[in-house]
């Protein structure tokens, strides 16, 4: 679902950083199609780029995510909808969006 093995984390194809492209000798992505970790990446979702964190409460997570423009998330999100392996785990319960001017925004 990540695209790492759970023992030690480590990507799945090897190497350091998670690799989408890489394949099995028979051809079949390593990383599978419906993989949060492909499902999400902006390079399969066409967005920009936005900063994730996640923090435990309660029974689940909160995930906060930066990012410059709120279709970065929006289309993320509709991305997952549609096929994240992530979502047979786990469940939006409510979400909230906020603009943060620049530190300059008054001038
Ligand atoms: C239960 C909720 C979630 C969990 C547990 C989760 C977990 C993860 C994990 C473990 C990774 C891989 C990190 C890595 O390999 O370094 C990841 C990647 C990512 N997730 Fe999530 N995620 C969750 C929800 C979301 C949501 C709601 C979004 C956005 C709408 C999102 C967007 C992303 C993106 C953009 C990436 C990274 C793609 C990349 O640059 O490689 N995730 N997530």
């Amino acid at each position: 679902m990540f695209g790492r093995r759970k023992h030690d984390a480590m990507p799945l194809p090897g190497g350091e950083e998670v690799d989408l492209s890489a394949k099995t000798p028979d051809g079949e992505y390593v990383i599978p199609a419906d993989a949060h970790a492909r499902r999400a990446h902006p390079l399969t979702v066409g967005a920009g780029l936005m900063l994730c964190r996640s923090y435990n409460y309660a029974e689940g997570l909160i995930f906060i995510s930066f990012q410059r423009e709120l279709r970065t998330f929006v289309n993320t999100m509709y991305r997952m909808a549609d096929g994240d392996a992530l979502l047979r785990y786990a469940m939006t319960i409510s979400s909230a969006a906020f603009r943060i001017p620049p530190l300059n925004w008054s001038h």
